[in-house]
């Protein structure tokens, strides 16, 4: 027998464990074997893995891919591009682009967008606002992974729905079997605290931070989780930033609430005095936190398990939006999020280094875990027989400092991440048995991504 594509050489590594001298046979773009290099069968093209780490692909369902509407931020094509070049195989957008994802014929635009230029496969969130309550099921049959509500003033200002509309989204949605997630920071906390702090002059970049505190995190998290306990929802904790939401998820899990949570590179790697240190090019919403939370972030939702998935929150802007000419000027008038999708595996990879985590707990939070919380397990997320061929090559080993973001792919660059030295790179990328990235280029056609299709 001749498969389409063998690679071979590398160390394979599942949450399961790791097999050294192994390898992945592909066929019409989905694994008929794994296993050691020398029983694969033979194939068209042989990739020689050079003893690299193979990974099922990363899963990362939290970028804002801006299309449609913000393109001059960033399209499906540049987001996907940046994808594939950071090892990621499956993208999931944000709904607060222009029109926001909140209804069936903004979600099927967003759709076409992605199949006419993505280099990766792909999903979308759909927003619930006040408005649209009735169209949760018209959303459920188009074909949407998830949806989104955003608890308070955020990038986007979509105004959060109430809680009598929150309980009875969250109804609906269980009726779907999807999940609901939720930017979680109390809106009327944040919206006090930025009014107070811009009267009193604090301008900034710290103070940015400071003006959303931690309790309006921690306090969002407690009631949707009270919430989710009188209704029966699924729900996920986007971007958890601090360790005191951690707790605050873990208490949920433990009261049998099926809640989940993510965190980013960018809580785990920097404090708080990164704001002024780099000043608004970190600004982030919600902000990066201090020693202490990021600490009690580690243990609590990394070596206690709260936090089920890593995501990188990829959120493009413009130099001029970002103020990069002036990153310690007048907080206020500068934007937040930053890219992320070609640093996340190098940030995680760098833990792995440090021992923070294995290589075996990395895979599991970075593919098969988002996977199965937002529902394409295990044609996503894993490297079993008859799913898609998705995976992702790395060398461990490989040290390097983000010189100048500018190398990277995305359309607008901006991350703090720059000057910043890494252990673990991406050697190349495999979307349905197609290479797409391999010797620090990105070869594959836009277009060639697809829709995953859930139930
Ligand atoms: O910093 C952020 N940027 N936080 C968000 O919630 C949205 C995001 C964006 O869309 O830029
Ligand atoms: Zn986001």
């Amino acid at each position: 027998m001749t498969v389409d594509l063998v690679v071979r050489n590398c160390t394979v590594v599942t949450p399961a464990g790791r097999t050294p001298d192994a390898g992945v046979a592909v066929e019409n773009g989905t694994i008929v074997a794994v296993g050691r290099s020398d029983r694969l069968p033979e194939a068209e093209r042989v990739v020689d893995a050079d003893g690299n780490v193979l990974v099922p692909g990363i899963v990362d369902c939290h970028i804002h891919n801006r299309e449609p509407g913000l393109e001059y931020k960033e399209d499906w094509e540049s987001a996907t591009r940046a994808a594939a070049a950071g090892g990621v195989t499956t993208v999931v957008g944000m709904p607060n682009t222009d029109p926001v994802i909140d209804r069936p014929e903004h979600l099927e635009l967003k759709y076409e967008r992605g199949e006419a230029s993505a280099h990766v496969d792909f999903q979308s969130y759909a927003v619930v606002t006040s408005e649209n309550l009735d169209l949760i099921p018209a959303l459920d049959e188009t074909g949407v992974l998830g949806y989104k509500v955003f608890l308070g003033s955020t990038v986007g200002d979509v105004p959060p729905p109430s809680d009598g509309e929150i309980l009875e989204a969250m109804e609906r949605i269980r009726e779907t079997g999807k999940r609901l997630g939720f930017h979680e920071e109390n809106g009327e906390i944040i919206d006090h605290y930025t009014e107070q702090f811009q009267a009193a002059g604090k301008n900034d970049p710290i103070h940015h931070s400071h003006s959303r505190p931690v309790i309006a995190e921690q306090e969002a998290v407690e009631r949707m989780i009270t919430f989710a306990d009188e209704t029966g929802a699924k729900i996920h904790m986007f971007h958890v930033s601090s360790g005191s939401a951690a707790e605050a998820v873990a208490g949920g899990k433990d009261r049998g609430v099926d809640v989940t949570a993510e965190t980013t590179p960018h809580y785990l790697w920097f404090t708080e005095d990164v704001m002024r240190e780099k000043g608004n090019v970190a600004r982030i919403q919600p902000p990066i936190r201090d020693a202490e939370e990021r600490a009690k972030l580690w243990e609590t939702g990394i070596e206690n398990g709260a936090i089920d998935c890593f995501a990188t929150d990829h959120a493009p802007h413009t130099p001029e939006e970002k103020k990069v000419d002036d990153p310690f000027g007048n907080t206020w008038d500068a934007i937040s999020g930053f890219v992320g999708l070609e640093t996340e595996v190098p940030v995680m990879l760098t833990f792995v280094d440090q021992g923070r985590f294995t290589l075996e707990e990395w895979v599991r939070r970075h593919s098969t875990r988002p996977a199965q919380v937002w529902g394409m397990y295990p044609q996503k997320g894993s490297l079993q027989v008859g799913t898609d061929a998705d995976f992702t090559i790395v060398d461990p080993g490989a040290e390097w400092t983000l010189e100048n973001a500018e190398e990277l792919h995305s359309k607008n660059c901006v991350t703090p991440f720059e000057g910043e030295t890494f252990t673990g790179k991406t050697v190349a990328t495999v979307v349905r048995g197609e290479v797409v990235y391999e010797d620090g280029a990105v070869v594959g056609e836009s277009g060639y991504g697809t829709r995953v299709d859930v139930e």
